[in-house]
């Protein structure tokens, strides 16, 4: 080392020292209630605030089940997770209320991701309903439910951005589009937390998982990639910035590392973005043992530099690696942490259960009259089949294979996942029921009733499939006028720990297929399954595709009312199908090339010599059982200044036969920018019901914040003046455009330097 870097070496561990010595410049005093109870805890008791501990019911990490009971009369519990139960949840709140020295009730969570016992679409089927509205009311009922039987806090909404499908957890993700990412999280919160956080119905949503967790590298599970700031503050910080804006009380910090640094640790994102930048005063909760990993990333030496370094970059609470619990109060004592740190944690945790209202009536949610009253009603159970119903995807329909008639009168049923429950309601179905759910085979018996046979095949397993088994099924489809064929994943193939490395039909199901429609009967797959698949060779020879997902508790009844045209389909593709896993990342708003391909192709652009540039099915596409006419867009003005909204309209009209709803997307590219901007990003959407050969006009706004995009400067803002090309259609790969002039206040020189 040269003198010279010795010196700039000292001066940079100055800094360090100092900034390790000051206690974070945004700490908050809170109301006398919390600052009273502060004053009087010990430092045990206030560490034991800060420890999460999972309890009976299940666990997602590799640990095993804590003695709960006695967690609570030690005061090393300020939560638990995984409980409920209106009288067990009571309980748990009486024992830590009556028999700890201060009384403080518990934080009582649970991973309720689509539905509590209700269960709903999952996330990425609600995310193709493209309905803010209903995902809000699906969320309510979710809160609604899970509070009366205890749970006061919520592991979700999930708002992890992911290009790749092969990551199991896209299941859980709003797809590949930031933008409706971030109305999702809005909607979600809005409906987790209702009106009041402290009303018995109303639960903390927690934002997961801080943050780039869906950057992963090839799908791996646990695995983290690089993300460049740009991708960081385009695509994966909206939607958590969103749901931050809508009030939720609880960020899950992540497992993955962000420019080498674990979300636990990273005080880039929990302290300067996350509270100083966005002003987030709730608590962060770590993810599943996440503080413990930091000795396996590699960041921390053992136990306590990992607690140290998780408290000191902002994360409030341990879920389950116990190391806050067993670290701090040496650290605290060393000095390694300062007590005011500490004590700033704490309090966040004893406001977030003030706002709760646990203070005042730790009971209010665990009743079991209102439990018995509201879980699984049946208005509840309606709105999972209304929702199931508009998040079906239509991706194929051949000389108007559907809807079938209801007046068939021999119909086959056939397939591994026709008739399995927990396979209906997916993979993280909370406390629901599989005996509750209706699958597609009973759905499509109670609506044909008495009038027609409803045969039905497995087909063999979702994994197996002899040729004995197809025989059957050929035999058994040959007798019948019309056939369904219910193929997929296995529920438990998508979620956490899910990843795969093919996104073909698991098994043999595509053989199973074949055999089926080579007989020419008027056919239609139906699938279940968590993610985009590759379906090439399916779409190639199956007449009609219906995508279910893992449709919820009513999810086979709506799919049969679907079928037989008992309800239209709705639903919109919220994240790209490719033809191929080699086509992975594959998405909508891509950024240019300087070699973009053509329709033919040509040496030398961009994309592959095997297959190509197209996906197999884009962002936003869905069918429905009549067609539209779709004009250009037109604007209400052709110059936008800054601070105004211009208005997108779109004529359109139902060319065919039937009553149907349009589903009109608007996408806008920055044709000038200073960095290259995507060439398309939604930027809203509207629907319209139309009978056969309505008119009708649907408008959509634009204002500034549907132009903001990182500047290069380093803040979310609309760019300079320039031409923003707006293109409105029924899905991302059809589209028609037309050109809007924006110009900000003070713009004259830009706008011309931009051509604008
Ligand atoms: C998951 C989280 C979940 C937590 C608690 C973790 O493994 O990543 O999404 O909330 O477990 O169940």
């Amino acid at each position: 080392m040269t003198p010279r870097t010795i010196v700039r070496a000292a001066f940079a561990a100055a800094v360090l020292a100092s900034v390790l010595l000051t206690a974070p410049a945004h700490a908050q005093k809170a109301g006398k209630r919390v600052e009273d109870l502060l004053a009087k805890m010990t430092l045990e008791e206030k560490i034991g605030q800060l420890n999460l501990v999972s309890g009976h019911h299940a666990v997602t990490g590799p640990y095993t089940r804590s003695d709960v009971r006695s967690a609570i009369l030690k005061g090393e519990a300020g939560g638990l997770f995984n409980v409920y139960g209106a009288a067990y949840t009571r309980g748990l709140q009486e024992m830590a209320t009556t028999q700890t020295r201060l009384g403080i009730p518990l934080l009582l969570g649970f991973d309720v991701l689509h539905g509590y016992r209700t269960i709903f679409p999952v996330p990425l089927a609600q995310a193709a309903t493209f309905d803010m509205a209903a995902i809000e009311q699906a969320e309510r009922i979710a809160a609604t439910e899970a509070s009366a039987a205890g749970v006061n806090w919520i592991f979700a909404p999930m708002l992890d951005h992911s290009r790749d499908p092969r990551w199991g957890r896209v299941v859980e993700s709003f797809g590949e589009s930031a933008w409706l990412g971030a109305r999702i999280g809005e909607a979600r919160v809005r409906g987790l937390q209702g009106r009041s956080l402290k009303s018995p119905d109303s639960v903390a949503a927690c934002a997961k998982h801080f943050a780039g967790n869906g950057a992963t590298e090839g799908g791996r599970e646990y695995s983290g990639g690089d993300i460049s700031v740009r991708a960081m503050r385009d695509q994966q910080l909206p939607p958590f910035k969103a749901a931050v804006d809508a009030g939720a009380r609880c960020v899950m910090a992540a497992f993955n590392a962000v420019d080498g640094i674990p979300g636990v640790a990273n005080d880039t994102l929990l302290r300067d973005i996350l509270r100083r930048e966005w002003g987030f005063s709730g608590v962060v909760v770590s993810d599943f043992g996440a503080i413990e990993e930091l000795i396996v990333h590699g960041v921390a030496e053992n136990p306590a530099d990992a607690g140290r370094q998780a408290l000191r970059a902002g994360t409030d609470i341990d879920m389950e690696s116990r190391t806050f619990v067993t670290q701090l109060a040496a650290l605290v004592r060393e000095g390694k942490v300062l007590a005011s740190e500490l004590d700033d944690a704490v309090r966040r945790i004893l406001v977030l259960k003030e706002e709760l209202g646990l203070f005042d009536d730790p009971f209010a949610r665990s009743s079991p009259e209102r439990e018995a009253a509201t879980v699984g009603r049946a208005d509840h159970f309606q709105a999972a089949r209304a929702m199931a119903e508009k998040s079906m995807v239509l991706l194929k329909n051949d000389r108007d294979t559907l809807p079938f008639s209801t007046k068939l009168q021999r119909i086959a049923v056939i397939g591994p996942l026709a008739d399995g429950k927990a396979d209906t309601l997916g993979p993280w179905a909370a406390n629901g029921n599989p005996e509750d759910a209706t699958t597609l085979l009973a759905g499509v018996r109670r609506v044909v009733g008495d009038t027609a046979d409803v045969l039905h095949a497995t087909g063999g397993t979702i994994d197996r499939t002899s040729p004995a088994d197809i025989a059957a099924a050929v035999k058994l489809a040959a007798r019948a006028e019309a056939v369904i064929l219910a193929l997929g994943e296995r529920s438990t193939m998508s979620g956490e720990s899910a990843s795969r490395s093919s996104l073909d039909l698991p098994g043999d199901q595509l053989a199973l297929a074949r055999a089926v429609i080579a007989l020419g009967k008027p056919t239609v797959v139906v699938l279940f399954n968590g993610r985009p698949l590759t379906l090439e060779d399916l779409d190639r020879e199956a007449p009609a595709i219906l995508e279910a997902w893992f449709p919820g508790s009513e999810g086979g009844l709506a799919a049969a009312r679907i079928l037989f045209g008992l309800a239209e389909p709705q639903g919109r593709l919220p994240m790209t199908f490719p033809r191929s896993v080699g086509q992975i990342p594959i998405y909508h708003d891509e950024r240019p090339t300087g070699r973009p391909a053509g329709q033919q192709p040509k040496p030398y652009t961009t994309g592959y010599q095997d297959v190509g540039p197209t996906p197999l099915y884009p962002f936003g596409h869905g069918l429905t059982y009549t067609t539209f006419f779709m004009g250009p867009p037109r604007l209400d003005r052709p110059v936008m200044a800054g601070g105004e909204t211009a208005t997108v309209s779109v004529d359109v009209m139902n060319t065919g036969p039937r009553t149907g709803t349009a589903h009109v997307q608007l996408y806008i590219r920055h044709r000038l920018a200073r960095v290259s901007r995507p060439v398309k990003e939604l930027r809203g959407f509207a629907r319209i019901t139309l009978p056969p050969g309505g008119v009708g006009i649907v408008k959509m706004p634009i204002g500034e914040a549907e132009l903001a995009f990182w500047q290069p400067e380093g803040r979310m803002a609309p760019p300079e003046a320039g031409r923003i090309e707006v293109m409105a259609g029924p899905d991302s790969a059809t589209l028609k455009s037309i050109i809007l002039e924006y110009r900000p206040s003070g713009s004259g020189r830009q706008a011309q330097r931009s051509g604008g």
